[in-house]
């Protein structure tokens, strides 16, 4: 039996997000709420953590994107890592630091750590052949390559995937090639790049991950036990790109780190940029437990690659624990950045300012952490206004409102308990037991549902004891329940400070308490880095953050440890003001954004049909000219029309041949009314057999155009012409 180990200090890392576009619901679902909630949670423990997050500003799309928009690269990542960073400011998404790729000390912390592993001989060599553009004379990327989908027939498929079909490409598949440099046809050229050979630690690996934590989320353990079980190739860390890390080795002009290699370095270097002179306690000690949230597509990466990274360069720690999630959905379909199919979050927070905590409960209560799970904008009212407002909000609002009209705002004595107070507090102890062990087990849905337990527990005590009767007859019981109801508010206070902490702030301030929130925020932009561990220090960087105090002297004091607890407040003490922890959410903003999506949907759908009536059949096996000529095709003109009763599909025609008047049976119901056809010239095939068709005898067949999308059109003559005329 392995021994549980023991860790002096906790660091959190969250991937970095690509600064080449925002930030969306799903990444906050994925990624860094759940990361928040758990360190904030460590942080009030009392745990000694830190938590460090960046923008990943390298890779191929930034690139694309600066040419899109005639600009730079770094314009774009500029761009970008601002407005990714105010949408966590904004959310309450709170790193110790969040800094960028693109610094100095990043490029020489993962230009280093690659020379050492090159020094070491840790790197293989591969010769490969790649495109080449040899007008813009560089090669290129697999996205820099457009195409004919090989699958669905798209036109502007990338080298590495089609986005119509969502097929996975390689450049070779493309039909008709091009490059988006130039436009020119890509030709094959020889290169040279570094390889990490991660065959040679597949069996580390292994029993590492599979042997060594099999405590990891099942889908985490699945999907490194699929890539062992494969068996591991080497993997390039260098590309032919002039956006990057500059492969620090001679003769490698025009290369760069891949972004993958030098990204998650960034965690290492962002620690350093915060704590110059302490960060390798943080990455080489091993009493620091290391944990990476992540989402489901960055598992390779950060439980292969990475640790493989690590491995081979020594002296650093692994991660203890990778909490992937799976993806969130929004309104049943995936979300597509491209397609404009997500919520974002800086656009989340102009919408609907001040409910940053209504997106974080919300994400949370349906946060994919077993299985990809759904987001819609209906739910999202429906959890505000039926559990946040009806439950928490209403609970807290009940018992302070009632305490200022019957104790003047101090909290009352506590009388002798009646059964139903003690049942209700009673839960308290048990309701914490089970969110602590959810949030040790990175089981957020589950910690969440256990913290609204204990407003579910006040506002259902609340209800059965009606305080607002018993004040008519009974103070001193009013003062009993009332009491009881704010030990449970004050319980609240703590326990829902991971989860909504606006929210929390308003409670604490109607509860006049303030919090111990643990070392809390480190840094400041541009202030020292070193000494938060001093009293104070940590509590005045957060006022400047925050333009406020946390952390007030001289009113009681909120710790995680009180939580459970049924004598937090004492009696005597003064309520502030009560105040809405949260309003409800009106018709109108939900159907603003549901309008936005179906617009969104209307044009994906109007341009899916219109590459659809694009598509061709292939050619037909060659017939003989006899056999043409034994079709016997003419024109005619359609003199009545109507519909064949009881069809959707089917109108019946009396024609005109130029031979005879006759009766033909059209599918062609669902393309033109009877009134559009009567008086229309058309070409058909006469002599094809009768054939009855509901109890009609149809004389022949309407020739129609059909389209990809199975939408059809009758031929006409682009002059009037006689009719019996033969077609041929
Ligand atoms: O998938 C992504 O958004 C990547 N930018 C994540 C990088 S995580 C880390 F390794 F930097
Ligand atoms: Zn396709």
């Amino acid at each position: 039996m392995t021994m549980k180990k023991e860790f002096n200090r906790t660091l959190v890392t969250c991937a970095l997000p690509y600064a080449n576009g925002p930030v969306h619901i799903g990444h906050l679902a994925g990624v860094y709420v759940p990361a928040d909630i758990y360190v904030r949670y460590q942080r009030m423990k009392g745990t000694d953590v830190l938590f460090v997050c960046g923008s990943d500003e390298h890779g191929v799309p930034i690139t694309i994107k600066a040419r899109a928009e005639g600009c730079s690269p770094q314009d774009i990542v500029d761009r970008y890592h601002k407005l990714i960073k105010d949408s966590f400011t904004g959310l309450g998404i709170n790193f110790d630091i969040y800094s960028r790729t693109s610094s100095k000390i990043h490029a020489e912390t993962s230009s280093d750590f690659f020379r050492k592993l090159y020094d070491e001989g840790k790197f293989i060599t591969r010769e490969s052949e790649q495109y080449f553009d040899p007008e813009a004379k560089t090669f290129l990327a697999d996205r820099y390559i457009v195409g004919t989908c090989p699958k669905c027939g798209h036109e502007g498929a990338y080298g590495d995937q089609c986005e119509n079909c969502g097929s996975t490409l390689s450049p070779e598949e493309l039909l008709n090639p091009v490059s988006r440099l130039s436009g020119a046809v890509p030709v094959k050229k020889k290169t040279t790049h570094w390889y990490l050979p991660l065959d040679k630690y597949q069996e580390w690996l292994s029993s590492w991950i599979l042997d060594g934590h099999k405590e990891w989320r099942s889908t985490v353990y699945g999907q490194c036990k699929s890539w062992l079980d494969g068996g591991l190739q080497p993997r390039a860390v260098s590309r032919d790109l002039d956006w990057g890390v500059p492969v620090p080795v001679e003769g490698a002009e025009g290369k760069v780190l891949y972004v993958w290699f030098d990204a998650p370095i960034g965690y290492i270097s962002n620690t350093k940029e915060l704590l110059p002179s302490s960060w390798e306690k943080w990455w080489k000690s091993e009493d620091t437990r290391l944990v990476h949230f992540i989402g489901k597509d960055n598992i390779v990466f950060h439980c292969i690659v990475f640790p493989s990274m690590l491995k081979a360069h020594g002296g650093y720690i692994l991660a203890d624990n990778v909490p992937a999630n799976e993806f969130l959905n929004l309104e049943g379909d995936k979300i597509s950045t491209s397609r404009g199919w997500a919520v974002w979050a800086h656009e989340y927070l102009q919408a609907f300012p001040d409910k940053a905590d209504v997106m974080r409960y919300v994400l949370t209560a349906n946060a994919p952490e077993t299985k990809d799970n759904d987001f819609s904008w209906k739910e999202f009212q429906t959890r505000n206004n039926s559990e946040l407002v009806a439950i928490f909000g209403n609970f807290v609002n009940r018992a302070a409102v009632l305490t200022h009209k019957y104790f003047g705002g101090k909290v009352p004595a506590l009388g002798e308990l009646q059964e139903a107070d003690r049942a209700a507090l009673d839960e308290l102890p048990k309701l914490r037991a089970s969110l602590e062990a959810n949030l040790e087990a990175f089981r957020f849905r589950d910690a969440l549902r256990d913290a609204m337990g204990i407003a579910r527990v006040g506002n259902k005590y609340i209800s059965d004891t009606e305080p607002w009767k018993v004040a008519k007859t009974d103070m001193a019981r009013t003062g009993t329940i009332l009491n009881v109801c704010l030990q449970i508010c004050a319980n609240l206070a703590v326990a829902f400070e991971p989860f909504t902490p606006f929210s929390c702030e308003k409670l604490r301030n109607i509860l006049r308490v303030t919090l111990d929130a643990g070392q809390d925020y480190r840094a400041g932009e541009g202030e020292p880095t070193e000494n938060f561990y001093k009293d104070g220090e940590a509590a005045a960087l957060h006022a400047r953050r925050h333009g406020k105090m946390l952390f007030s002297p001289g009113l009681p004091l909120l710790t995680w440890d009180m939580l459970g607890r049924s004598d937090i407040l004492a009696e005597g003490h003064v309520l502030g003001e009560p105040v809405l922890l949260f309003e409800k959410i009106e018709d109108a903003p939900i159907d603003a954004q549901i309008a936005r999506l179906e617009a969104i949907k209307a044009e994906k759908e109007a341009a899916a049909k219109a590459a659809l009536a694009k598509q061709v059949e292939p050619q037909k096996s060659p017939v003989s000219f006899d056999d043409f000529g034994k079709m016997d095709i003419r024109t005619a003109t359609v003199l009545e029309a109507e519909r064949v009763p009881k069809t959707d599909k089917l109108l019946k025609l009396t024609i005109d041949t130029g031979i005879d008047k006759r009766v033909i049976v059209s599918g062609i119901a669902e393309y033109y009314t009877p009134e559009q056809m009567v008086g229309k010239q058309i070409c058909i095939l006469a002599n094809l057999q009768p054939r009855t068709i509901r109890g009609i005898e149809s004389q022949g067949m309407i020739l129609m155009a059909k389209q990809g999308d199975g939408s059809m059109r009758f031929i006409t003559p682009q002059e009037a012409v006689t009719n019996g005329a033969v077609i041929g």
